[in-house]
């Protein structure tokens, strides 16, 4: 059966762009600058972004144009021109795509229902009470005792699957591209016009300052380097499976380095937008408020189901932002599980060599029901832990070993002459360098540092066993479950 194909250029980058472009630009970028010199971040982000995010990306897009497969399938091939099992990694990688998969769409869920809010701000004037308490019911729960289904949950969850799994089924031109062509466009436009009507507010310009003022003296600090290494991998959905699945798709004429550069670029472009958003609608609350700005700045779900509802309902024409914004919100989030989700069902209809329509019907089914362990009184912690765990610990892992066997244990010099041949701008040897010290450094002491943070102190004071099951626990089953699908698959198979 010949292997899908997008049907155009653009079509691949806005895919790839809605990939990328998440709910960590939007809620998670913008905090991250602030809180690590401001203005002076974009000079370690800058550096993670060139050294990095774009020699991995084009990397990725490489193995998968040559290789023509989702991720298992690509490491399988590769190790085997060297005589090495590395389906492993590829099934690893699939893992994580698929946890994070059944926790990302548990937020899409809650945006949703936010966004049925925001036209009437019914959320009222106590947003923290409302989310915890009212919305999500949290009680006295832990990320094991999860307390009770929560069916006002499970519908805007189950509306997100739909989605998701529509543009799954119906395939790559059909569905997720154009999906991403509808849905990309329509989430630029949104947040220019939230920009555009924000910035005009009394104190959203203090705000920007506050973004933008640098703090050159950070410069000097490993932990704003960190901060930016560590955000660059997750921000481009880069070693988890994602990138690797959706540029298999990619006709034999494509120029890989071009795509990549611009996937990334949009991508950090649009993190810039949304730190813009997010802090001239918190320079607007502080003002009328009569608050610093120090004291409304937060990030994460605090900041999108707490922090922004109660700007809203200070914004004139709140029933129009309020919309707008949870709306970006959803789009953002939905195109990026489109991607998460096709990482795992490309690898399950290459292995079980089944029509993608059967392979989708049994990922976003297994998926659906998995994630209903968050639509629950405590589906927050639950997700809070795992989504530590993978993060900080579970991807950048997963990321190392990619540079390690592709950068030392093969020769990048190939995939950048591979590179070549098929773009229009050539690649130097600081391609070459980026990947095989550059990255592996950073990485390396981001690593460590994030394993020894989180052996001795643990993380959020959850119970230990919770931890040690729903962390260290799942990590470790699934790299012995990969490692065992590894050594189940006979050399012929590999051959595929
Ligand atoms: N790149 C996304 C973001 O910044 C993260 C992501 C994408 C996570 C795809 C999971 C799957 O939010
Ligand atoms: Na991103």
């Amino acid at each position: 059966m010949q292997r899908e194909q997008w049907n155009s250029r653009v079509g691949f980058i806005l895919a790839a762009v809605g990939s990328a472009i998440g709910l960590g630009n939007i809620w998670r970028f913008p905090y991250m600058a602030y809180e690590n010199g401001g203005g002076a971040f974009f000079i370690p982000y800058l550096f993670a972004m060139i050294s990095a995010g774009i020699p991995f990306m084009i990397m990725e897009f490489s193995l998968g144009h040559k290789l023509r497969g989702a991720a298992p399938k690509v490491f399988a091939k590769l190790g085997q021109s060297y005589g090495l099992r590395l389906e492993w990694l590829g099934w690893f990688q699939v893992f994580i795509a698929a946890i994070i998969a059944i926790y990302y769409v548990a937020i899409i869920g809650w945006a949703i229902s936010f966004l049925g809010f925001s036209f009437t701000q019914s959320w009222g004037a106590d947003t923290n009470a409302f989310f915890f308490k009212e919305y999500l019911q949290l009680e006295d729960n832990s990320p094991t005792r999860l307390g009770q289904f929560q069916l006002h949950i499970a519908i805007p969850m189950a509306i997100a699957w739909s989605i998701t799994s529509l543009a799954i089924f119906t395939g790559v031109r059909g569905g997720i591209e154009r999906a991403s062509k509808i849905m990309m466009p329509l989430l630029f436009i949104m947040v220019l016009t939230l920009i555009g009507r924000i910035i005009m507010l009394p104190g959203a310009l203090e705000g920007l300052n506050y973004l933008f003022e640098p703090d050159f003296s950070r410069i000097f600090d490993a932990k704003v380097w960190s901060a930016a290494y560590g955000q660059i991998f997750f921000t481009l959905s880069v070693g988890f499976a994602i990138m690797l699945a959706y540029s298999s798709y990619l006709p034999e004429k494509s120029d890989i380095s071009n795509n990549a550069f611009m996937t990334v670029l949009i991508n950090c472009g649009f993190s810039i937008m949304s730190g813009i958003m997010i802090f001239a609608v918190l320079g607007y609350m502080a003002q009328e408020q009569g608050k610093e700005l120090t004291e409304v700045v937060s990030s994460g779900v605090g900041l999108a189901f707490v922090t922004i509802p109660a700007a809203i309902n200070l914004l004139p024409l709140p029933y129009i932002f309020g919309p707008l914004f949870f709306l970006a919100l959803v789009v953002a989030g939905l195109s990026s599980h489109i991607s998460i989700i096709e990482a795992v069902t490309s690898a399950v209809m290459d292995k079980l060599n089944l029509a993608r329509k059967k392979a989708t019907l049994l990922v976003c089914g297994t998926g659906f029901l998995a994630s209903m362990a968050f639509a629950t009184n405590g589906g927050l912690l639950l997700l809070d832990l795992v989504d530590y765990f993978i993060n900080n610990v579970a991807l950048l892992f997963s990321c190392f070993v990619e540079l390690i066997i592709l950068a030392w244990l093969f020769k990048i010099a190939d995939i950048r002459d591979y590179a070549n041949r098929l773009s229009e701008f050539t690649l130097g040897r600081w391609f070459d360098l980026c990947l095989r010290f550059v990255s592996p450094a950073m990485l390396a002491i981001i690593l460590v540092k994030n394993l020894i943070n989180t052996v001795t102190d643990g993380y959020g004071g959850y119970p230990i066993e919770d931890q040690l099951i729903l962390g260290w626990g799942l990590i470790a089953t699934m790299l012995v479950i990969s490692l065992i699908i590894n050594l189940f698959t006979s050399d012929k198979e590999d051959v595929l």
